[in-house]
């Protein structure tokens, strides 16, 4: 088995049953952690970025159906366990943040008692160890004079320090896997650092994986070593955070990246990518991105392209796109355009 991943999920789908109709959230997706690796996952709004991880966490409401080829969680086959025994593993192998803590917080229990009961629950202790840990646990996202921060409600924290304390709880099992959808994206530009930099020391210090969602590629560039970007419920670009950032290859990887803001250019220069993303109710035939792309070919109408490996780039850079974009800077367009 492949025991270096934490996660590894195959051709997962899920869709929604609505009163519109059916609405194809998330169509197919491949994706590996490594074990102490944090994979960023970014993507437009309506990707399919916190629906692909809330399926994987069992979140989902029930007018959600999800199928999938394969989900192994620390060598774990998900899908050949029952509700209760999912149950279960999914509490002691991962947890998941939000960017709203009060999403995980109960506001009419003090924080001690909330982190007492994952303590309890996933570590079995009682008494004063159990007393002494959630200290611990609190002293260790850096929340100043923790014993007394214990006694407190979430209310009585700033909302950098109850992102922390909601941290300190969903560490407080010791999950191999901690998944993190935009934790930061609702605070400001200092704490979000704070935040960063303390699931990065908790990382080193535990080995634990960590799925971050963000918007901001700027986060991505600072906290992931690998990176997947989602489009219309796919991964369309796969690779290390080093060569996503130096060799992008899907054209839609290439127009978040362009429309970076960057500090050497006047606004002006900002190439927002033209156009919307689909409808995931009505998906045009082919490339979900063709409608956007200004490289596109008309197998891009006919087929939908799958996540392959790229010759000449690192091992394990994949994306979904007909057109080898690095053929079509180098050599002649109608040659490089014949290839599949
Ligand atoms: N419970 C639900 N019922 C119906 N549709 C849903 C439900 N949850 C999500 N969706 C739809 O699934 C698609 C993917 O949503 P998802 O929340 O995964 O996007 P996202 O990439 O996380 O976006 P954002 O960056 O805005 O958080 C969207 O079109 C969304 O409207
Ligand atoms: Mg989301």
């Amino acid at each position: 088995m492949t025991t270096n991943r934490v996660l590894d999920v195959r051709g997962l789908h899920v869709s929604f049953r609505t009163q519109d109709g059916v609405v194809q959230a998330v169509r197919g997706v491949d994706l590996h952690v490594l074990r102490g690796e944090t994979l960023g996952i970014v993507g437009e709004s309506g990707s399919g970025k916190s629906v692909t991880q809330m399926a994987i966490m069992g979140l989902l409401p029930d007018t959600a159906e999800i199928r999938a080829d394969a989900i192994h969680l620390d060598g774990n086959d998900l899908l050949a366990h029952d509700a209760e025994a999912l149950r279960k593993l999914r509490g002691s192998h991962m947890s998941m943040i939000f960017q709203d803590p009060m999403t995980s917080l109960n506001p009419f229990l003090t924080l001690g008692t909330q982190i007492a009961e994952m303590l309890r629950l996933h570590r079995g202790l009682r008494g004063r160890a159990l007393r002494e840990a959630v200290v611990h646990a609190l002293a260790e996202v850096q929340i100043p004079k923790p014993a007394l921060r214990a006694e407190q409600y979430p209310h009585e924290f700033s909302g950098g320090m109850r992102q922390r304390a909601m941290i300190a709880m969903m560490l407080a099992g010791r999950p191999k896997l901690l998944i993190a959808d935009e934790p930061t994206t609702a605070l400001d530009v200092t704490v979000q650092a704070q935040i960063l930099e303390l699931l990065a020391v908790l990382q080193r210090e535990r080995g634990t994986s960590i799925v971050l969602i963000t918007h901001d590629l700027g986060v991505v560039a600072g906290s992931a070593q690998r990176v997947a970007v989602m489009y219309s419920g796919r991964v369309v670009e796969e690779a290390t955070t080093e060569a996503l950032f130096a060799h992008p290859s899907h054209p839609y990887t290439r127009g978040l990246l362009a429309s970076i803001p960057r500090l050497d250019h006047d606004e002006g220069a900002l190439q927002p990518i033209p156009g919307s993303p689909p409808d995931l109710e009505a998906l045009p035939a082919g490339c979900p991105f063709r409608p956007r792309c200004s490289h596109a070919v008309p197998r891009c109408s006919e087929e939908e392209p799958a996540l392959r490996s790229l010759p000449g780039h690192e091992a394990g850079h994949r994306a979904a796109c007909w057109v080898d974009l690095d053929a079509l800077s180098v050599s002649a367009v109608g040659e490089s355009r014949a290839q599949p």
